[in-house]
């Protein structure tokens, strides 16, 4: 089969729900697996991709571990699990934050929007999805859900941002691939601006 065919459609998967990219442990504790003594689960409803959802969580669990292990939504990535890659970007309230960093219990009354949310029922891609897939824009894959959530939180608050604005916007968004000038490609076509 045509090489550039098979790379798009496992573009589009990594794109659509992060699922070829990385479904292993990145750092992350196993729901559970990490408890403190005397620490006990409480009930909440979050707001996750539009739908809620009600899940025992513990006092100090990140939303991360949350959205991956007790939800099932694999598309946020835990790569250093300590703010500093941007891999577990998702967006709260419309605004890009690393779900590593942030407590659960924080989400509670706010709008949570992870790569799984962006497509719609039909399956349509996001604009910034398909810019994404149009430009090729991943190598491994596995930064790649958060640079999308970046970029849809960038695009919120500046539809055209320039080139270098982009950077910046997505300058808290490490890539080990170096897919950099790829990534801005794609926010510069997801915002009408491709050259
Ligand atoms: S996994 Fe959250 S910033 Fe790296
Ligand atoms: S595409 Fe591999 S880490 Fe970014």
């Amino acid at each position: 089969m045509d090489v550039k065919l098979n790379r798009r459609r496992f573009i589009k998967g990594v794109i659509a729900s992060g699922i070829a990219a990385g479904a292993a442990r990145h750092g992350a504790a196993v729901a559970g697996g990490d408890r403190p003594a005397q620490a006990v689960d409480r009930l909440l409803s979050l707001k996750i991709n539009g739908r809620i959802r009600r899940v025992d969580v513990l006092p100090q669990e990140t939303l991360a571990h949350t959205l991956r292990y007790r939800l099932g939504l694999t598309g946020t990535k835990l790569g250093c699990n300590r703010g500093e890659c941007g891999a577990c970007t998702v967006l709260v309230d419309d605004v890009p934050h690393y779900a590593c960093s942030m407590l659960t219990h924080n989400a509670r009354g706010k709008a949570v929007l992870t790569v799984e949310g962006l497509q719609s029922a039909d399956g349509t891609l996001h604009p910034v999805q398909q810019a994404f897939v149009e430009e090729l824009a991943p190598q491994c894959g596995f930064c790649t859900p958060g640079q999308i959530m970046a970029t849809v939180g960038l695009l919120r608050t500046n539809p055209q941002p320039t080139r270098e604005q982009a950077r910046h916007g997505l300058s808290g968004n490490l890539c080990r691939c170096g897919a950099y000038d790829h990534y801005l490609n794609a926010v510069m076509r997801a915002s009408g601006q491709a050259t």
